[in-house]
């Protein structure tokens, strides 16, 4: 990295360089170590020094993790408690400059209180660099980063890095992060100093072999296999056939949800009642067929990536897995992320605003043929495997898993209709009951902790509408083959939502038949668009007060499964307005008994 005419300096000793330059210290305050990542990234100072240090530096950049109540993180605390209430911060300050990003989540209370720091800093009339970031990770934390660090560094930028910008995060992180040095750099260079490195931006990019057709029959017999890995994650799914797909929502509704089930028999993939599924799906063939058109190269092109040089050296830790040698079409079939696109603000308007996908942008710019190299380095990085709450039990069904899928189908601003890659997929995948000529996907099992109580005789109190409904079909399922075996269970009541009883009452006759046998208590279903004014779980649930109260009073686990945003929120505080009403406790109290209930690990939460 050409850091030269930068000292960063370091709390250990050893990596201290004291030449006389100015320094940039970055402090950071950190819980679990995501502030600690992030401060890593650009070379961070492990740093409880605060008060010594802080005096002596001329730019100071600051990660703040917020924690439980809005309180600081513990490495973080005795200097947050000096700077926000000591009375010595003086006219030493004012030459510092200063950058702060917040690290929180919104679905929190206390969303990001430590930033308040900032208002600290402008009193004492200290000079900020940037607007002060505040991370999300309820959405995307990274994200925030990027688009924080984006702001800051974009005035820096040359113009000739705009097309890439434009193209993918990754790339915009590369230079991003070049482009920050060079500015800082200036910033902090003596005058006289003539010792700067030549700044020179670098593209992550693969060392590319094209192979010859016979080369590649070769290869090809190689790279078809199933692997029969030990444990099976990400890096090393399993290709599992599509058994079962059905529509769940009834022609009269003018959406769609799939019931998709996964035949994993014989392959030593196994899954516990509330885990999740990471699917891999292939990208929609539209999508390919544009991607290859805008590469403009022949869809055969039969090619392996290399993440080293000829002599073997790396080229670069920041690149993506490598995948085997196969075609251009398949590659771009199976491996690259190609619709993805900004959802805030880090590019610009003219990407953000109208929310352009990766293709959009390419095709907005024919002339720009990105090398396959830096397309798949930079450009189109590793498709992402999407993540659904396993919707069966394997006490009923051992071989398969299953999913309950809503198709994402929206219209963005450009008029582009986005269509999400695995939904689509899954939506229209022919299922082995149908053909010998299936569909399949590489998928592999992510455990959790939405489990149900391992004493069945304790209640249990589940929410979920919509999809939100999955892991409480996998938890009935369990329940049901207890029963069958003659095992005695707690009272079990779930609360659905949706919008009409005609349209997307999903699995309805299944719950009909749980009801029935006993597997579950009671039934409780909310229908938002029946009636003239909206029903939702949570109205439900303030309907059953006083029955939700007694079970929680007994010892009662409660499951929220869904939207996080919407629903995981407004069930949440009717849980504390029932503690408030039915427990008869003020607002504080509420509070920390809901609270104690989700440390104890009684009030579990799978939301997205
Ligand atoms: P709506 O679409 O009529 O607003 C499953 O998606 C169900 O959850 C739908 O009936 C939907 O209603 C409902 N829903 C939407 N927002 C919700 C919220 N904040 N809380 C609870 N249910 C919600």
């Amino acid at each position: 990295e050409p850091l030269k005419p930068l000292v960063i300096k370091t709390s250990s000793g050893e990596d201290e360089v004291d030449d006389g330059r100015k320094k940039v210290t970055i402090f950071f305050g950190t819980q679990t170590g995501t502030a600690e990542g992030f401060a890593k990234d650009d070379y961070a100072a492990d740093d409880d020094e605060y008060e010594e240090k802080l005096k002596k530096e001329d730019v100071a950049f600051f990660f703040l993790a917020t924690y439980g109540d809005g309180e600081p993180t513990d490495n973080a605390a005795r200097f947050y408690k000096w700077f926000t209430e000591g009375d010595d911060r003086g006219e030493w300050l004012k030459n510092l400059k200063y950058g702060v990003f917040g690290l929180g989540n919104r679905q929190y209370e206390h969303f990001n209180k430590v930033f308040k720091i900032e208002s600290f800093f402008v009193c004492t009339g200290a000079q900020r660099l940037v607007h002060v970031g505040l991370g999300d990770d309820d959405q995307c934390i990274e994200d925030d980063f990027t688009a924080w660090y984006f702001i800051y560094t974009f005035d820096a930028l040359y113009i000739c890095f705009f097309f890439f910008f434009l193209l993918s995060s990754v790339l915009l992180f590369s230079c991003r992060r070049e482009a920050l040095w060079p500015e800082l750099d200036t910033l902090l260079r003596e005058e006289g100093d003539t010792a700067v490195t030549p700044y020179t931006a670098a593209v992550l990019e693969y060392r590319v072999s094209i192979h010859s057709s016979e080369d590649a029959l070769n290869q090809k017999n190689l790279a078809n296999g199933n692997g029969h890995a030990a444990v099976f994650d990400a890096q090393h799914p399993y290709r599992a056939n599509v058994a079962v797909r059905r529509e769940l929502h009834t022609p009269e509704s003018d959406r769609s949800c799939t019931h998709l089930e996964f035949d994993i028999a014989g392959s030593g993939l196994t899954y516990e009642t509330g885990d999740h599924v990471g699917v891999l799906s292939d990208n929609l063939n539209e999508t390919v067929e544009e991607a290859l058109r805008l590469l403009d190269m022949p869809p055969d092109t039969f090619f392996s990536l290399h993440s080293d040089k000829e002599d073997g050296t790396p080229i670069s830790s920041s690149l993506p897995p490598t995948f085997p040698p196969c075609n251009l079409k398949t590659a771009l079939t199976r491996y690259a992320c190609l619709l993805s696109s900004p959802k805030k603000d880090e590019y610009s308007k003219w990407v953000v605003e109208s929310q352009r996908s990766l293709l959009e942008v390419m095709a907005e710019f024919p002339s720009a043929k990105p090398p396959l190299g830096v397309f798949f380095a930079a450009v189109a990085p590793r498709l992402q495997p999407r993540f659904y709450s396993i919707s069966s039990s394997p006490k009923i069904a051992e071989t398969r898993i299953h999913v309950t899928c809503a198709l994402v189908y929206e219209k963005m601003p450009t008029g582009r209709i986005h269509k999400g890659v695995c939904s689509t997929w899954m939506k229209s995948a022919v299922p082995y009951e149908k053909s010998e000529n299936c569909c399949s996907a590489p998928i592999f099992v992510r455990q959790s902790n939405f489990k149900l109580p391992s004493d069945s005789k304790v209640p249990i109190i589940m929410i979920g509408p919509g999809t939100g409904l999955a892991p409480f079909r996998g938890f009935l399922q369990e329940r049901l083959s207890l029963v069958e075996s003659g095992v005695e269970l707690g009272p079990s009541v779930l609360f659905f939502g949706c919008r009409n009883r005609r349209m997307d009452f999903i699995y309805e006759e299944e719950l009909q038949r749980f009801l029935e046998s006993g597997a579950l208590s009671e039934l409780s279903v909310a229908f938002s668009r029946e009636g003239p004014t909206k029903e939702y779980v949570q109205h439900k649930m303030m309907d059953k007060a006083s029955d939700i109260w007694n079970m929680i009073s007994q010892g009662a686990y409660v499951y929220v499964c869904g939207d996080a945003k919407g629903m995981a929120r407004d069930v949440h505080r009717s849980l504390h307005t029932i503690a408030q009403e039915q427990g008869s406790m003020d607002s504080t109290k509420a509070e920390s008994f809901v609270k104690n209930l989700q440390m104890s690990g009684r009030y579990l939460r799978d939301v997205w």
